[in-house]
């Protein structure tokens, strides 16, 4: 059984990224899994190419800071031939309906959406099909809110095989219990976001201690003082007692049991995501300041990667009629 999953670096690596998936894929990745920089997907929207190849590296030490073994990545860029070519048969295979009611569309592209957003935006949801067809994926280990990607792939593999031939696993999404989706600290009506604009209620991998503290001082609650895991009616407080579920085992109503008042939850919030992060951030820093190991990581990744997919994506050409 292969998993599979990417991170995009549009931003900065933050809380809900690895409480939601890098730490899984570390704790449970078992040899022949792969994961991945997508930073194809960071073009999707007006971005600075300076910046995606230095969150590119970040992201690349995050990971293997965060104890995912450097044989099991590589970076999706490296693969732009395979994945693009697979994304083309692929894109002949879907609706353009298909693409255009995924939330994530909607929400990145906005109300003029079909007039201005980049076609990249619209068909994003296909190449991540390719990532995770390409290379034979049964499971897809991601937050909640890429599930929904995923069924296309399903979709997608299922068609093309039914059409051409099999070719394709038919992989599946597997999310989380606790901890699928982390929401932001200021804003708890939305998920944590790496490209959100305001940053005050981000926890990012690499911020400082003193940092996450005063940000999760000034998480957002509500004026009940009502220590109850309620996500319906109060979304800023299951959000704290999700994260400090997610660090310690516990499960969000356990935790809600455990404190007394809205102030401690905080500090135990903090000191919870301090402790948890401290070790990555480290290490990924240390990874940073020594570029050699990420660069070998980078290559080796690249070669056993496109070694892996190519034979599946030769089949696909050929069972289409091109190629
Ligand atoms: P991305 O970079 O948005 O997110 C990476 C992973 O983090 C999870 N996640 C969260 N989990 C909990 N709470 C949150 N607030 C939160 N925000 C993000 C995401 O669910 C994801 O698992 N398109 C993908 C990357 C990708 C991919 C793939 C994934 C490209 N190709 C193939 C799987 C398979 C993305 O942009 O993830």
């Amino acid at each position: 059984m292969t998993r599979l999953s990417g991170i995009t670096p549009s931003g900065h690596a933050h809380a809900g990224n690895y409480l939601g998936a890098i730490r899984r894929w570390a704790r449970e990745g078992a040899p022949g899994d792969l994961y991945f920089v997508s930073d194809l997907h960071a073009m999707t929207t007006p971005y600075h190419p300076q910046r995606l190849r230095a969150h590119t590296r970040e992201l690349l030490a995050v990971l293997i800071a965060s104890g995912i073994e450097p044989d099991q990545m590589f970076v999706q860029s490296d693969l732009i031939r395979e994945v693009g070519a697979l994304t083309w048969l692929l894109e002949c295979t879907c609706a353009y309906g298909e693409a255009a009611r995924m939330t994530q569309f909607k929400e990145k592209a906005g109300k003029d959406g079909k007039v201005t957003a980049r076609l990249g935006l619209l068909t994003y949801p296909v190449l991540m099909a390719a990532d995770i067809l390409l290379q034979g994926a049964d499971e897809v280990p991601v937050g909640d809110d890429q599930e929904q990607h995923v069924e296309l792939a399903r979709a997608l593999a299922r068609r093309f095989n039914g059409t051409f031939g099999e070719v394709f696993v038919v992989p599946r999404a597997v999310t989380p219990q606790a901890g699928a989706r982390i929401r932001d600290l200021a804003h708890p009506d939305r998920k944590m976001d790496k490209s959100a604009g305001d940053v005050a209620g981000v926890i990012f991998l690499m911020d400082a201690p003193d940092l996450v503290r005063r940000k999760v001082k000034r998480a957002v609650t509500d004026s009940l003082d009502r220590l109850e895991y309620r996500p319906d009616d109060q979304p800023g407080l299951a959000n704290l007692l999700e994260i400090v579920a997610a660090c310690t085992g516990k499960s969000p109503r356990e935790v809600a049991d455990s404190f007394d008042s809205y102030g401690t939850l905080k500090d135990a919030a903090a000191e919870a995501l301090i402790e948890e992060l401290r070790p990555i951030r480290d290490t990924a820093r240390t990874l940073l300041d020594d570029p050699s190991e990420l660069d070998r990581v980078r290559a080796d990744g690249a070669v056993r990667a496109r070694e892996r997919g190519t034979h599946r994506l030769q089949s696909a050409l050929r069972l289409a009629g091109v190629g």
